[in-house]
């Protein structure tokens, strides 16, 4: 059995095709995606902020945007900013060590609920990091992880994707790869 097509034809486009907009509800449903993933003790230690290309936010971030990724983010329909809370209230641990893990499992969900919707996502580190937290000043705890451009894909699938192999994943670590 062939690995599920949502998951086989998905691809992180360098393209969007600047004349796409997205609904406030496209937005709601990425958004509810998102929230139905797990989490250790199903803390939820996500948070997403948005802006289409035709709102005000999306300057915003488009100004701390890298020389890269400045090339192609801006046409996508959507800019989304990740971030993780990785303290946890009421405890005495200093912080979840899943907190990371976890958001980026709330972005897989997504990510293919966007391409369910005909839509492709390209997650992004290249941003200044600091000029983006002093800019949103997110509360204590919160910390920006990554960005996403979601829009139509202008370009196909490239043919040569690559990906180590399953032996690879099972014995790297025993066997000096990576
Ligand atoms: C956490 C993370 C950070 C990434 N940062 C960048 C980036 O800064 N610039 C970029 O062009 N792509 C970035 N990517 C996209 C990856 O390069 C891409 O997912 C990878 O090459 C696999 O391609 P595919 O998604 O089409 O399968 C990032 C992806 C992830 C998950």
């Amino acid at each position: 059995m062939p690995v599920h097509p949502l998951l086989a034809t998905r691809f992180s486009p360098l393209r969007f095709d600047p004349q796409r907009t997205l609904t406030d509800d496209d937005v709601d449903l990425l958004l509810e995606a998102a929230r139905w993933a797990p989490s250790a003790g199903n803390s939820q230690p996500w948070a997403y902020f948005t802006a289409r290309r035709d709102e005000p936010d999306h300057k915003r971030l488009v100004q701390h945007l890298a020389a890269s990724s400045g090339r192609w983010a801006p046409s996508a329909a959507l800019l989304v900013v990740t971030m993780a809370h990785r303290y946890i209230e009421d405890t005495d641990w200093a912080y979840s060590d899943f907190a990371d893990y976890d958001l980026g499992q709330s972005v897989a969900h997504l990510t293919l609920q966007a391409h369910a919707m005909g839509l492709a996502c390209r997650q992004f580190r290249a941003f200044d990091l600091d000029a983006l937290t002093t800019d949103l000043a997110p509360g204590p705890g919160w910390h920006i992880i990554s960005m996403i451009a979601v829009g139509q894909a202008a370009e196909e699938r490239p043919p040569d994707r690559e990906r180590r192999t399953t032996t690879d994943l099972r014995t790297a670590p025993w066997s000096g790869g990576l």
